[in-house]
């Protein structure tokens, strides 16, 4: 029978379960088999597999995280390995290949078509939403539900004691999760990787809210939110991953002192981090991760690889996987204007 294997590669997101499941399925409906690659490209160079079945995925569409497990590994990073996983693709006798990742995975896998003309259909995935030619990645809704969530937690307590509260979301290039979870719950300003940080808008900002009656504030703030064009400000300096990313948190701190100092608030920063990955998925999440796992696997079917399904407007589409990983899609200022709106101090 012809084999498909199946990948999930760089952080885990809520939803790639559901995407395993559907494309298991559907290729099954055509009678081909799958086989799981353990995390990620690392699973191409030690031959680390899983057998995937519709048995075996029938009941994890609602499971956080990825039964294949993930790694930032990138084969990339030394010539041998490379050819480590073009030997290990053809052991396993692989027809076909679902990569489910980001920016770096699908990268990868863009290079593996053009260099070695590898059976590869990508699938869009990151909790950041700042991936080119889709208008949104499966994820994304997860964690904006938990970041609005936790946020609607930490008012109640921020009220209580008159607080500022800082609140870092995830988002290293792009700031779409702050920018949704700003808007989403109300929060006095939100800082984003597109906007360098002004502290005096942000001071004039909280000063006006408590003068109108507000006794506490919220600041939501990206990660990758920066006070200088490129020069992020990390708790982890150093360190970066096998793609180069530097490892980010800890803006929110710098923020919050920034803030103390020059307004006398009292105030407290948190970093909900890997709690935004975490737990299960939105419905709206299950959903498109399933159509993007279905789509997937038909292009696999019909042999047209080189392609990531995306979803464009409610209609999912293929497009080059080379277009998608040209640039980072980052947040749609027209809709951060409306947030701003709420920011506006003259
Ligand atoms: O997958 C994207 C992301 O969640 C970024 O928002 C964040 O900077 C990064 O992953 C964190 O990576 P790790 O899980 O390796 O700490």
């Amino acid at each position: 029978m012809p084999l498909v294997g199946i990948l999930t590669g760089g952080g885990d997101c809520p939803g790639l379960n559901a995407v395993i499941r559907a494309a298991v399925r559907r290729v099954a409906n055509d009678g081909w088999d799958s086989v799981g690659v353990v995390d990620g490209w690392k699973g191409l160079l030690t031959g680390d597999t899983m057998e995937l079945t519709v048995d075996n995925t029938i009941d994890i569409i609602a499971r956080g995280g990825t039964i294949l497990g993930t790694s930032r590994t990138n084969p990339y990073k030394r010539p041998e390995d490379v050819e480590k996983l073009l030997e290990t693709y053809t052991a396993l006798g692989l027809d076909g290949l679902i990569a489910i990742g980001g920016d770096d995975t699908l990268g990868v896998a863009d290079k593996l078509v053009k260099d070695h003309a590898l059976n590869i259909v990508g699938v869009p995935k990151t909790i950041d939403n700042d991936l080119s030619c889709t208008d949104f990645t499966f994820g994304f809704d997860t964690a904006v539900n938990i970041a609005t969530e936790s946020i609607d937690r930490i008012v109640t307590t921020a009220r209580s004691h008159h607080r500022c509260l800082v609140v870092e979301c995830m988002g290293r290039h792009a700031g779409w999760i702050a920018g949704y979870v700003g808007m989403a719950s109300g929060a006095d300003i939100t800082l984003v990787p597109e906007k360098p940080i002004d502290m005096d808008r942000v001071i004039a900002v909280l000063k006006r809210n408590r003068q109108q009656g507000r006794n506490y504030n919220v600041v939501v703030v990206s990660e990758g939110a920066v006070f200088q064009a490129g020069d992020y400000v990390t708790s982890y300096e150093g360190e970066v991953d096998e793609f180069g990313n530097v490892r980010l948190g800890g803006v929110a701190n710098r923020v919050a002192e920034l803030i103390e100092k020059h307004t006398g608030y009292e105030t407290r920063s948190v970093v909900l981090g890997h709690l935004q990955r975490g737990g299960v998925p939105t419905a709206f999440d299950r959903v498109l991760a399933t159509r993007l796992g279905y789509a997937a696997a038909e292009l696999v079917l019909k042999g047209d690889f080189g392609k990531m399904v995306a979803l464009r407007g409610n209609e999912i589409v293929a497009a080059d996987l080379s277009e998608a990983v040209g640039e980072t899609k980052t947040l749609d200022m027209d809709l951060f204007a409306i947030a701003e709106a709420f920011f506006t101090v003259d």
